[in-house]
């Protein structure tokens, strides 16, 4: 086994999160606003994308540096065809413990089925309202609210348990509706996790008054339903979860606002494009892609992403507080291109 590289602050590489497929057929403002993301917008090329063999290769060789757990993000994950080949050959990946996916749910039940048999061991569905229109309006028009509780269903009926739901609150737009989605999944194992509104990429007209910080979330749960905080389940756990006192399931926040989890950040990402970031709120990252299709050697690109992470520092939750608006990275990546 070769050495785990640790990163300038002491944090291992432990979590990958590729990014399989940079369009979606949602448009949600706070992501993929439609004034930007419209029908011109140049969005990669098939070609442009990492193959399933490139993926896989390069998965194997982050598994020799110590990654244990694999994400498949989008954009939107199911939009990528034949999925489920590529999670059958990164669950055959020895040493991968755990292979999860993102969606938004929409082509899900058709694809669940499927995805168990491949191997996928977990899904996270996100969705932001039961109200209809509240969803409609977060989805950029788009979203059927409908075809996602079917998509989650299928999910269950398919064993892909325990299914997790993101819910990302903005403050005025959908921050009533939260214990609805509490109220409706409670009891059923879908665990509901409550996002702070985040101030990813460069188009989303972000403001701080616009999140909700989660210990105001946990307040009005509790308040209805009584919760105590439990133990995480792993280090460095992105949500912190609370458990029902009544036995019914657990909610969770992440809040990477109000409380940031730099410190324990063990998570490298893969654009669909093969550039790997350190940090989802990273100005730049290191191509992969150029040196793999050269004909690099798995020594080569391993020394590479070694490298890349050896010399990571990113904390940018931490440190956001402390910028003056003069200081706020110029561009940042954007969160339907590296997927969260
Ligand atoms: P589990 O393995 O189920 O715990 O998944 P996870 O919580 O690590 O992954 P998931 O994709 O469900 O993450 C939920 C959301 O948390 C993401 O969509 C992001 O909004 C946010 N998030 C995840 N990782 C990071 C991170 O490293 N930094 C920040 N700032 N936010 C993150
Ligand atoms: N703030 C917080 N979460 C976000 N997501 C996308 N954009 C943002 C944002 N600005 C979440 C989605 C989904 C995951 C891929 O990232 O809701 O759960
Ligand atoms: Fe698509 Fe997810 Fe971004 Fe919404 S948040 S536009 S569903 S990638
Ligand atoms: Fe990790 Fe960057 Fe998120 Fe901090 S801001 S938790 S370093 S991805």
């Amino acid at each position: 086994v070769k050495h785990r590289p640790h990163d300038t602050l002491g944090r291992p590489l432990h979590d990958l999160r590729i990014s399989v497929m940079d369009r979606c057929n949602f448009r949600c403002p706070y992501c993929m606003p439609r004034e930007t993301f419209h029908e011109n917008y140049r969005f990669l090329k098939s070609h442009e994308r990492l193959s399933f063999e490139e993926i896989t290769r390069l998965t194997r060789l982050f598994v020799d540096l110590g990654v244990k757990k694999v994400r498949l993000t989008g954009g939107e994950p199911l939009l990528r065809s034949n999925l489920a080949d590529l999670v059958g050959d990164l669950t055959a990946i020895e040493g991968v413990e755990d292979v999860a996916l993102t969606t938004n749910g929409v082509l899900l039940a058709q694809h669940a089925v499927e995805l168990k048999a491949n191997g996928l061991n977990r899904i996270t569905v996100s969705l932001d309202s039961l109200d209809a229109e509240i969803f409609k309006q977060m989805s950029g028009g788009m979203g059927d609210l409908d075809r996602v509780l079917e998509g989650i269903r299928a999910a269950q009926e398919a064993g892909l348990a325990p299914i997790k739901i993101n819910s990302v609150i903005e403050r005025g737009l959908n921050d009533h509706t939260a214990l609805d989605l509490v109220e409706r999944f409670r009891g059923t194992g879908v665990i509901v996790r409550f996002i702070e509104y985040m101030d990813v990429g460069n188009r989303n007209h972000w403001s701080l008054d616009r999140v909700v910080p989660s210990r105001e979330l946990v307040a009005r749960i509790g308040e209805r339903w009584p919760l105590h905080p439990v133990q995480e389940n792993y280090r460095g756990e992105v949500a912190e979860r609370y458990a029902f006192e009544d036995g019914m399931g657990e909610v969770g926040f992440i809040s990477s606002i109000t409380n940031p989890f730099c410190g324990d950040c063990t998570r490298a990402r893969l654009s669909s494009e093969g550039v790997l970031y350190t940090c989802l709120f990273a100005r730049s990252g290191v191509d992969l892609r150029a040196p793999l299709r050269d004909g690099a050697s798995d020594e080569e690109l391993s020394q590479l992403i070694r490298n890349t992470w050896l010399k990571r520092g990113d904390r940018y939750s931490e440190i956001r507080s402390t910028l003056k608006n003069g200081e706020q990275p110029l561009r940042k990546i954007e969160m339907y291109y590296i997927g969260g």
